[in-house]
Formats: C-alpha cells, sequence, structure tokens
C-alpha cells in the first residue's frame, strides 16, 4: 500500500518524507487555507515546492466546477511539474473532464467519493486515483471501510486499473484497516502514519535491553 501525506504543511511533508516511507502527497483548498496559503500565484508556488520535497504524486485540486474551466485549470496544474496530478470533484462536469484528461494522459484523482456507484464512475471515466471519504462517512454513522471493500471488489470484478486511494483517514487504525482491505493507498495526517511505529511492548523491551547494555558497560 502506498502512504500519501494528507496535508499542505512542509514541515510535516518534510518529516513524514524523512521517515523514508513516504510515496506522495494530497492536498485541498481547506488544507491550503489552514497554511495560509492564498492567492493563485502563492498557491501555485506551494504546489511546486511539495513537488520539490517529495518523489511521488502530489494532487492538486481545481476550484473550478464546470467543464471549461476545469479543463483549463487542470492543464494549468498538470503542466507546474510531472507529479502533479490533477483532483477533480465528483460531480458531472468532473468525471467529464477526467475522461479529458485521462485521454490526454494526465493523471487525475476523483476526490469527493462517497458511494461504490460514485467509484464506478470514477473508474469508467479512467481516473488514476478514487478518493472514497473514509472518516467523513464515520462522521455521520456510516462505514467508511465498508465503503473501501465494495470499491475493491468491484475494481476486482472489472479489473479496473483506477487505484482507490482511501482519503479522510483520521487515525492508524484506518490505516491498519485498509491495507487488510486491499486498498492501494491511503492519504493520512503524519500521526496516523507514525501511530504505526508505536507499541508499549517495543517500548519496554527496548529500555530493558538498553538497561541491560549499561549493566555490563558502565
Ligand atoms: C482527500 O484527498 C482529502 O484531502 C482528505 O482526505 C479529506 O480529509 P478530511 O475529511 O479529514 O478533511
Amino acid at each position: 500500500m502506498k502512504f500519501f501525506i494528507d496535508t499542505a504543511n512542509l514541515d510535516q511533508i518534510k518529516e513524514a518524507q524523512d521517515l523514508g516511507v513516504l510515496d506522495g502527497v494530497t492536498t485541498n483548498p481547506s488544507l491550503m487555507a489552514k497554511e495560509g496559503i492564498t492567492g493563485k500565484e502563492n498557491i501555485i508556488d506551494h504546489y511546486k515546492k511539495i513537488c520539490e520535497i517529495v518523489e511521488g504524486d502530489v494532487s492538486a485540486e481545481v476550484i473550478a466546477t464546470n467543464y471549461d474551466d476545469i479543463i483549463k485549470e487542470g492543464e494549468e496544474l498538470a503542466k507546474l511539474h510531472s507529479q502533479i496530478v490533477v483532483k477533480v470533484p465528483m460531480i458531472k462536469d468532473g468525471v467529464k473532464a477526467i475522461k479529458y484528461f485521462s485521454d490526454k494522459g494526465i493523471k487525475t484523482n476523483c476526490t469527493l467519493v462517497f458511494s461504490a456507484g460514485q467509484a464506478i464512475l470514477a473508474a469508467k471515466a479512467g481516473a488514476t486515483y478514487v478518493s472514497p471519504f473514509i472518516g467523513r462517512l464515520d462522521d455521520i454513522s456510516t462505514d467508511g471501510l465498508n465503503l473501501i471493500a465494495e470499491i475493491r471488489h468491484i475494481y476486482d470484478n472489472y479489473h479496473f486499473s483506477t487505484e482507490i486511494l482511501a482519503a479522510s483517514v483520521r487515525h492508524t487504525m484506518h490505516v491498519i484497516d485498509c491495507a487488510k482491505i486491499g486498498a492501494d493507498v491511503m492519504t493520512g495526517p503524519l500521526s496516523s502514519i507514525e501511530g504505526l511505529l508505536k507499541h508499549p511492548l517495543t517500548d519496554i523491551g527496548l529500555e530493558k535491553f538498553l538497561a541491560d547494555y549499561r549493566k555490563g558497560n558502565s
């Protein structure tokens, strides 16, 4: 499973990159706003900075919601850097635009996916990634992980090449459960990745090893 970090925070992206397990980055307009990145030039500049830190795919979301403008904005974003993946919302004009980008060889991430039906459409349109938002489904008392399982089943039935990018991951158990189900990618906060490190027996065991070493070497 690929690990993407879901943030526009450069320090956190660097930290995840330094761990050596990062495969890419996803951003969205809310995450950019959270970092105080506003205005077209600053946003473009920020995407370039992210691409310099990581080696993998960097999702950059379009703001436009009508077909012509999505195409224009997506093409501009794709030209910024070879790592840019154009993130397009799951709306009618978005699906049409994904088909256009796919035919042109431009990578896409179909975002704001909340149902298996939407995931089928994204795959049929040729999306590189489909992003089901599991945390936001959990928030409304709907099983987000079940959606990942449904999409996995459907994509396997038809050998769709679209990668399932489990998005809106909130914690480490989401990461592990997505891996069990067979999500191709997960995107979450740095804490969800670093949480994988933790086990109390590791800490207790290490403390004991070091104490025993000190006893014999002091
Ligand atoms: C997906 O790419 C989105 O950026 C993201 O995962 C949304 O997560 P949230 O529900 O935590 O905002």
